[in-house]
């Protein structure tokens, strides 16, 4: 391949969309392998789709004024999934993600400051920390095929595990790998009867769910415990000091212990994979496109990444931020928003019944015909500084309204450094032929292992 390709050229893989209407049993199966390839050519053209799924109303929305409805104007008509809550409440508990009304509201005006821009140089510092790390792994694998995609899980495993919980995280992070990988392997996808059981009746993946969070919660447990041991800082040292310190800014009031430890799996929970796969969707679009690559690699040259001024750094990485930001536009990695609707409600001119489940898919947004201009094209400048942004709910990487991401400003420091860092040190090129797929699992994972080969720069 050509060093520099037209831009109109930068067109990385997608699932091709079916050509025909899927029935319910082939949708099913389809969900269950691969929900990219669920919907067909009319989703990517239309502003909403209606249907009946497994029992129940469905709505696909793409238009944007009805995206803000459901996440905005009428948000507290709309709830999470049964589903989602199924699977998520063992190992989140009653955390941010899955409150809802005032113990929501209580939860997110305690959260939010300790992930407000501010506090962007402390986790900035573990982030580098962490980083530096995964680099020093890397240099021993130099021109030999790698496997980045586990690397980068680990390494955002590790950034999770430290901005919690600093001290404490080399004597844990085995046991919270092993936790994680058991849950996300076994419990953390929908089963057929995750989907069409009414929320009281319990699966039978629910048992193992339960089982779960016992193991789970012990072992929070003692790494808190181990945490309490230590004496007390005078300034905080990570997530787990803010989080402990922060109070309701209405009410004056604090977390308590099984609060906390919910608030903490919640953190960990939606920012590690989430995070892992973004930086591997951008290395990998980084090998297709090596001239872009450059460019990143150029930016990053003469700034100091180091630990103490990432932080600060970060706002001199406009092109890296704006590749970030076109990566999560492609290869959004929470690729559906879902909702249930709790209340009765009108969109577009049509009743929508209690019941009827809402989808927000960031995967069909991103790539809507009448929203974007070349929407398969991969191409950064989009989102630099100058360019005209997209419609606010038109690009929902991080979701939008009262429930966006309370981690985004994390996860966007976090990649941006990692990626800045690795691709000033390294050409990435991809090692084998053929295509990778993105595939929805939890978030949009490759198909298949990918391999890269590392070459420095220098
Ligand atoms: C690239 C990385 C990430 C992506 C793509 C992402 C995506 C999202 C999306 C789409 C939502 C909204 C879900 C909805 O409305 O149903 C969300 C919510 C949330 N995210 Fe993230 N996230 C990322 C990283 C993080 C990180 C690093 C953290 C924590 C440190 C985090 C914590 C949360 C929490 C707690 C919520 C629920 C907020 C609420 O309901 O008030 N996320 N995320």
């Amino acid at each position: 391949m050509p060093d520099t390709l037209p831009h109109t050229l930068r067109i990385p893989p997608r699932p091709p969309a079916p050509t025909r209407v899927r029935g319910q049993v082939d949708g099913f199966f389809v969900l269950r392998r691969n929900p990219l390839e669920l919907w067909g050519a009319p989703a990517y053209e239309e502003d909403i789709l209606f249907g009946r799924f497994l029992g129940r109303e469905q709505v696909l929305l793409n238009a944007p004024d009805a995206i803000r409805q459901v996440l905005v104007t009428n948000a507290e008509k709309y709830g999470r999934s049964p589903a989602t809550i199924r699977v998520l409440r063992p190992i989140i508990g009653e955390g941010l993600f899955l409150a809802e009304g005032a113990a929501w509201r209580h939860q997110r005006r305690t959260i939010a400051p300790a992930l407000a821009p501010r506090t962007m140089g402390l986790l900035a510092r573990h982030v580098v920390t962490a980083s530096e790390e995964f680099e020093a792994g890397l240099e021993k694998r130099l021109y030999r095929p790698v496997q980045l995609l586990p690397l980068l899980q680990l390494l955002a495993l590790e950034v999770a595990g430290t901005s919690m919980f600093s001290l404490q995280t080399a004597e844990f992070s085995a046991e919270l790998r092993a936790l994680i990988t058991k849950y996300g392997l076994r419990y953390g996808r929908p089963g057929l009867f995750d989907l069409v059981l009414p929320a009281p009746y319990p699966s039978t993946l629910d048992f193992g769910r339960d089982r779960f969070r016992r193991e789970w919660l012990a072992f929070l447990g003692r790494v808190i415990e181990a945490r309490r041991a230590q004496p007390a800082p005078d300034s905080p040292r990570d997530l787990f000091d803010l989080l402990e310190a922060a109070r309701d800014p209405e009410t004056g009031e604090g977390f308590g212990e099984a609060q906390l430890r919910d608030e903490v799996s919640t953190m960990i929970i939606a920012g590690h994979e989430t995070t892992a796969v973004t930086l591997f969707w951008s290395c990998y679009l980084a090998a297709l496109y090596p001239d872009l690559a450059d460019r990143i690699a150029a930016e990053a040259a003469p700034l100091d990444l180091s630990p103490e001024t990432a932080g600060e750094a970060i706002r001199s990485l406009p092109y890296t931020r704006a590749f970030i930001d076109e990566s999560l536009r492609l290869y959004p990695p929470a690729f559906l928003i879902v909702r249930q609707a709790m209340e009765a409600d009108v969109i577009d001119g049509r009743a929508i019944v209690p019941g009827t489940v809402i989808s927000i898919s960031p995967w069909v947004v991103h790539r809507h015909r009448r929203l974007w201009r070349d929407p398969d094209v991969f191409d950064p400048d989009r989102f630099l500084p100058g360019a005209t942004p997209p419609e606010r709910f038109a690009y929902l990487p991080f979701g939008a309204g009262p429930r966006v991401c309370v981690g985004m400003q994390f996860a966007l420091t976090e990649a941006v450094l990692v990626l800045a860092r690795l691709l000033r040190r390294y050409r990435l090129r991809l090692v084998g032929g053929g295509e990778v797929m993105p595939r929805g699992l939890v978030t949009v994972q490759p198909d298949r292992p990918v391999r890269f080969e590392l070459a420095p720069r220098t």
